[in-house]
């Protein structure tokens, strides 16, 4: 079966994207002739000048936050991983993503809601873009992208929405808003990186009367497997606090 675009290159650590089957790849390993790429197929092989091999595989959502272009910092799968499980995310859901950023967030939300819609609103039309690019090389249809300041657009919106998903600065500021749009039983989930913010947030959840509150970090540790032993390698842990609030 032969290959489309997007696919990407790997070798041991190395992975590239490829967008187009044309031009050439350079490598640290030797150049790569792309337009090779048309008759090859997944699970094969193909060769640097000096013979080097990298194995092409179909572009996948696990390469998503590898692989997007970046506007603003996304957030990271084990986050993103931890709201889908924590707020039950199914797969027939509306949900509203504010502020896209460079869309990580929305794309994950979008494929693990494939009979539903995401809306993802961002401020700036330079980030939106950037997300926009992302959306379609992922081949997502299910997203609804809107430029705009998330606290008027929601406005518009109506006591519809399965999921709310906050990463931007007014978080707190955009609870009220949030249990005004989400319907019973719905969920919001809250990203910041600071301690003081993610008060002001959970305050905020206590005051709107959202129930089944929490609040925590996940952390990751990567290892590093050497002859002599295993260790941790991760020295900046902390990326960010989630707070989850029902809509009660
Ligand atoms: C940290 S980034 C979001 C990253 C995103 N979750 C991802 O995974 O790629 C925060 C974004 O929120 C946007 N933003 C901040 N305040 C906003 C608002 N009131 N309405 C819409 N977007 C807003 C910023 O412009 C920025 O792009």
């Amino acid at each position: 079966m032969a290959i489309e675009p997007p696919v990407v290159l790997i070798r041991k650590k190395d992975s590239f994207l490829i967008e187009k089957f044309e031009g050439e790849l350079h490598t640290h390993h030797g150049v790569i002739r792309l337009e090779e790429l048309k008759d090859k197929n997944y699970g094969g092989e193909i060769s640097t000048h000096l013979g080097v091999k990298y194995r092409i595989m179909p572009f996948k959502p696990a390469d998503f936050f590898k692989h997007f272009r970046r506007g603003a910092t996304p957030i990271m799968p084990k986050d993103i991983g931890a709201i889908i499980a924590y707020t039950g995310l199914s797969p027939d859901s509306l949900v509203l993503d504010a502020g896209t950023g460079s869309g990580v967030l929305a794309a994950y939300l979008a494929y693990f809601n494939k009979y539903g819609v995401v809306v993802t609103v961002e401020k700036r039309e330079d980030f939106a873009k950037i997300a926009r690019k992302n959306f379609r090389l992922a081949g997502l249809r299910n997203i609804h992208q809107i430029v705009g300041d998330v606290r008027f657009v929601a406005e518009g919106f109506m006591k519809e929405f399965d999921l709310v998903v906050l990463d931007m600065k007014d978080d707190a500021e955009f609870i009220p808003m949030a249990k005004q749009i989400l319907k019973t039983s719905g969920y919001i989930a809250v990203y910041n990186p600071y301690f003081e913010a993610t008060r002001g947030v959970y305050e905020a959840m206590v005051r709107e009367g959202f129930k089944e509150i929490e609040s925590f970090e996940i952390i990751r540790t990567d290892l590093e497997f050497k002859r002599v032993g295993t260790r941790p390698v991760t020295r900046v842990w902390h990326t960010g606090f989630i707070v989850i609030g029902r809509n009660v």
